[in-house]
């Protein structure tokens, strides 16, 4: 046997210690994509790249968040975006932020119990707030965009040319994914009642492949009459008739002066801080940022840190104050422009600090014990003949309780950083996967089932499981409550990160739990991302958690203390949101994407 050398074995050596110095820091998860300049994470590749395309020929976030936007309508239906409504929370590296609300509105003829059968029940079915041509709120992604461009727009780029990536990718077709076909194809139920959305989004009944070559000539047709007439094409132009034609047609609400008269709000961000840092986040309607704030206040005076990530005591300890915040969100929220929403009560301090009184360490608190904090609701600006019922003195509600169980759905939200520091934050929806499962003929425009999201009956849920009160009834011209919590961290006053997932109620839950894990934990973006989530909102009294994200042994703690769970079921369920997150590190300045493992297709992408 020979052995080598002594002068091999130096070399050898040698060589093995130089590789040691240049082996990068051993990581238990996955590294972030890093980017000098500007950064997009998004559900889909190909809309994260037209926003890249975007800021690589001058524009700036804004600009590439539009571009992104509508991509997102062709390669991510699921999510629809131009039929649905949204939140765009925008920083400007000069450190004014905006938050521009493009939600849908009640159309005109709208009415509190447009929901309720002569039974007194919620209908289902085809005149539901969740399925079918009823369903839709007058959409306001459109609108959102264009104020966006124009108002915050690098002004290098046009209308025309932040649609055509969309128009591109409708035009020319892009190739199917495996979990693009497999979505198709389990909301298959629900989208072969309405013979469009059959014919494009299941390939007429033969269901679309993975890596088959999707074109959408209709929805090509609509860009392109969007990129020649503006974005009133949408609301006054042909869109806007062939929307207004089908919907008088078959039953639906949407009329072509509901369309004229869409107007989107320009909204002055929430501004709070969680242990130094400053957290910018989405008002009212959405009941994100206020429920997000409040629960940072509940958890300040605890060591959350000191808990450990995944223990038991962090998670009875979050589990507690989401349970607050939820019933909060319940009574008190709902559209800024027609209720009083108790803004600054809802976040005084002393206030929620009396809110966590009854807190215990060793024992759950069961959520029927749990008062709305504020006392009964106070609703001064209803329409006349509106009945002040309280959803806390609703009798029928523990009845309810039993019921309740979240169904598949979706949303989708994108983070954006540019070269200069400009970001937003965006999440945009149709509400469920597919919104209301129509599709405008001749236009390839899927619709929202956003009036889903409005109180259909006092102390009947809505489609996330949740109960909502008079502050959220439905109104003409009024916005439902949303979860949607688009969301940025400063760190010593400069831009830290940007957050935000889909998720309906859990949106809020899991947005704190990004944030927690990065400010109490000092986690890395993309494990802070991919770390396990849990999930409760006040009703049903149930903890949910990932698929094989929570141990027996943490489960038996927590059971002990008197907590109820629920494993998270289903495809789309199983997982807890999509938190599509870009950080900025405080000394390189580098932009680091965590595009969410969660879903499958996303992927952050810089330059
Ligand atoms: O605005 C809301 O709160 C809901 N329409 C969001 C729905 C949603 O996130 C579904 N996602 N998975």
């Amino acid at each position: 046997m020979s052995h080598p050398s002594p002068r091999l074995r130096f070399l050898a050596t040698g060589l093995f210690a130089l590789s040691l110095a240049f082996t990068p820091a051993l990581r238990a998860q996955r590294a972030p994509v890093e980017a000098q300049h500007g950064m997009v994470t998004s559900v889909h590749e190909l809309a994260s790249l037209a926003g890249l395309e975007m800021l690589q020929r001058g524009g700036n976030a804004i600009d590439a968040a539009v571009a992104t936007g509508l991509a997102l309508t062709v390669v991510h239906p699921f999510a629809g975006i131009i039929g649905g409504g949204g939140f765009m929370l925008i920083r400007l590296a000069d450190g004014r932020s905006v938050a521009l609300d493009y939600r849908e509105r009640a159309p005109a003829s709208a009415t509190r119990d447009m929901y309720v059968g002569p039974d007194g029940n919620v209908l289902s079915g085809p005149a539901s707030s969740t399925v079918g041509w009823r369903a839709s709120g007058v959409p306001g992604s459109i609108a959102g965009f264009a104020l966006a461009l124009q108002k915050y727009g690098s002004g290098k780029l046009s209308w025309a040319d932040v649609c055509e990536p969309a128009r591109r990718l409708a035009a020319d077709g892009h190739r199917v994914t495996p979990i693009a076909a497999a979505l198709h194809r389990t909301h298959a139920k629900l989208l072969t009642q309405f013979d469009e959305s059959k014919k494009i989004f299941l390939n007429g009944g033969a269901f679309w492949k993975p890596g088959d070559l999707w074109i959408q000539a209709d929805l090509a047709a609509t860009f392109a009459r969007l990129q020649k007439n503006g974005p009133r094409e949408f609301y006054e132009g042909a869109t806007a008739r062939l929307i207004a034609d089908a919907m008088k047609k078959n039953g639906g609400l949407i009329t072509l002066a509901d369309l004229q008269a869409y107007q989107v709000a320009e909204r002055t961000p929430l501004h709070g801080t969680y242990r130094g840092y400053d957290i910018i986040t989405m008002p009212p309607p959405s009941s994100g940022g206020i429920a997000l704030l409040q629960m940072f206040a509940m958890l300040e005076p605890h060591d959350v840190g000191a808990l450990g990530a995944q223990s038991a005591a962090k998670y009875h300890l979050f589990t507690e104050v989401m349970r607050r915040a939820f019933r909060d969100r319940a009574e008190y929220l709902g559209d800024p422009d027609f209720v009083k929403v108790p803004v600054a009560e809802l976040l005084d301090r002393t206030y929620l600090k009396k809110r966590m009184a009854d807190f215990s360490p060793t024992r759950a608190t069961p959520s029927e014990k749990i008062e709305p904090g504020l006392g009964t609701v106070k609703l001064t600006s209803l329409p006349p003949g509106f009945p002040g019922l309280s959803l806390s003195h609703h009798s029928t509600l523990n009845a309810q309780l039993a019921r309740l169980a979240p169904e598949s759905t979706e949303t989708t939200h994108f983070s954006i950083v540019d070269a200069a520091g400009n970001a937003v934050a965006n999440t945009s929806t149709l509400n469920g996967g597919y919104g209301s499962g129509v599709t405008i003929p001749g236009t390839g425009i899927l619709m929202n089932n956003e009036m889903d999201d409005f109180t259909a009956k006092v102390g009947v849920k809505n489609m996330f499981g949740l109960l909502q009160g008079p502050a959220n009834a439905i109104v003409p011209g009024k916005r439902p409550l949303s979860s949607m919590t688009p969301t940025i961290v400063l760190k010593d006053k400069k831009l830290f990160f940007v957050t935000g997932s889909p998720g309906g109620p859990t949106i809020i839950n899991t947005v704190l739990q990004i944030v927690s894990n990065v400010i109490d934990f000092g986690m890395s973006v993309t494990q802070a991302v991919e770390s396990p989530r849990i999930h409760h909102q006040w009703m049903p009294d149930s903890l949910s958690y990932e698929r094989n994200g929570l141990s027996t042994d943490t489960a038996n703690i927590l059971k002990s203390l008197g907590h109820s769970f629920k494993e998270r079921a289903s495809y789309e369920g199983a997982y807890q949101g999509d938190g599509e997150t870009i950080m900025v590190d405080p000394q390189t300045n580098l932009r680091l994407g965590a595009s969410d493992l969660r879903r499958g297709d996303s992927k952050a992408v810089g330059y």
